[in-house]
């Protein structure tokens, strides 16, 4: 008898210790055809993921571990979980980047407007490829690659340290 109630009860408790990540809907940006080999733009599955979690009020968008995935600029909304596992990479071709920001500022490589609620986590990396975006914040109009004579917000456009 004790033990069948023991036997009832025992997946009801893991449940309820559970229920904050357990209501969190994963959302992998694998599972929206990004490739995560570093190489690919998956830009579209990123942004594709984050759209279906904005869709539902949020959830957690994953990057999975021993992924590496390189994208443009996405934006975050209220009530994601970023749970970074594996790598972001940030695109270093100055054409993925546009300057549409609310600020007029070119659009961050994170991008978070009007959203409360956001997670960032998993103990993985954001490496947005900055040093190459430093020459272009000092002279912004040399007209060389990757500056192309647009002047470069550096300090806004980039994440330098993993978050583990
Ligand atoms: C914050 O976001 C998490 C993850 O989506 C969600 O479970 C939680 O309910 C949200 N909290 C509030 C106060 O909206
Ligand atoms: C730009 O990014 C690509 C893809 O990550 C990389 O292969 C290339 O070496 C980078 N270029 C520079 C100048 O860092
Ligand atoms: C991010 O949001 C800003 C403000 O709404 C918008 O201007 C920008 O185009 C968005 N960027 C992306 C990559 O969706």
């Amino acid at each position: 008898m004790e033990t069948s109630k023991i036997v009832v009860y025992f997946p009801l408790l893991i449940l309820l210790c559970n229920l904050p990540g357990f209501l969190a809907q994963v959302y992998s940006v694998r599972s929206f055809s990004a490739t995560g080999n570093g190489q690919t733009d998956d830009t579209n599955a990123v942004r594709a993921a984050l759209a279906a979690a904005a869709k539902s009020n949020g959830g957690s968008v994953l990057f999975d571990a021993g992924y590496t995935f390189l994208t443009g600029p996405f934006n975050v909304t209220s009530n994601v979980i970023l749970d970074i596992r594996g790598k972001i990479l940030g695109s270093n071709q100055s054409s993925a980047y546009s300057v549409s920001s609310p600020t007029g500022d070119y659009d961050p490589l994170i991008g978070i407007n009007n959203a409360n609620n956001i997670t960032i986590t998993g103990g993985g990396v954001v490496d947005g490829q900055g040093g190459i975006w430093w020459p272009c914040a000092q002279s912004p109009n040399t007209g060389n690659p990757p500056c192309n004579n647009r002047h470069r917000q550096v300090k806004k456009n980039s994440f330098y340290r993993g978050l583990g």
